[in-house]
């Protein structure tokens, strides 16, 4: 293998979160509190996705409930042809910018041409799943 280019992406670090749809925060947490005694450390609205989300660490990692908030939310569409279930997984990247560009230049279709803001301040990027054997896969780079 090539030696990687100073700045050029060196690979996912961690696994950020995992992300899952549903209808409801509210209505979900007497699965996830109460019968697997995680708790709900945070919500936020994030607008530019149309979406409120749930963060409950476990670990080093956590679960991300996403709830639409409007008709238009990618949550929504989900949740009406798929219904409730695991929408994405989320790795940590150094730089969410040079792992896009990495993995486009790998041939991989983006979702995301660049980072934009996600949850939690953070900077997020996703790649399409029919470039990712089937999953929604998600770069997320901390503030
Ligand atoms: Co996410």
């Amino acid at each position: 293998m090539a030696q990687p280019k100073a700045g050029a992406f060196q690979g996912v670090r961690a696994l950020s979160h995992l992300g899952i749809a549903v209808k409801s925060i509210e209505s979900t947490l007497g699965f996830f509190e109460g019968v697997l005694g995680l708790s709900c450390e945070h919500v936020e609205e994030v607008s530019s996705q149309k979406v409120r989300a749930a963060f409950l660490p476990l670990g080093a990692t956590r679960l991300e409930l996403l709830e639409p908030t409007a008709p238009e939310s990618p949550i929504a569409r989900f949740l009406e042809k798929r219904g409730e279930g695991l929408h994405h997984i989320a790795f940590e990247v150094e730089d969410a910018g040079a792992a896009l560009e990495g993995a486009k230049a790998q041939g991989v279709r983006l979702v995301d041409a660049s980072p934009r803001p996600g949850a939690r301040g953070c900077l997020v990027g996703f790649l399409h799943p029919a470039s990712c054997h089937g999953v929604l896969v998600e770069f997320v780079e901390e503030p």
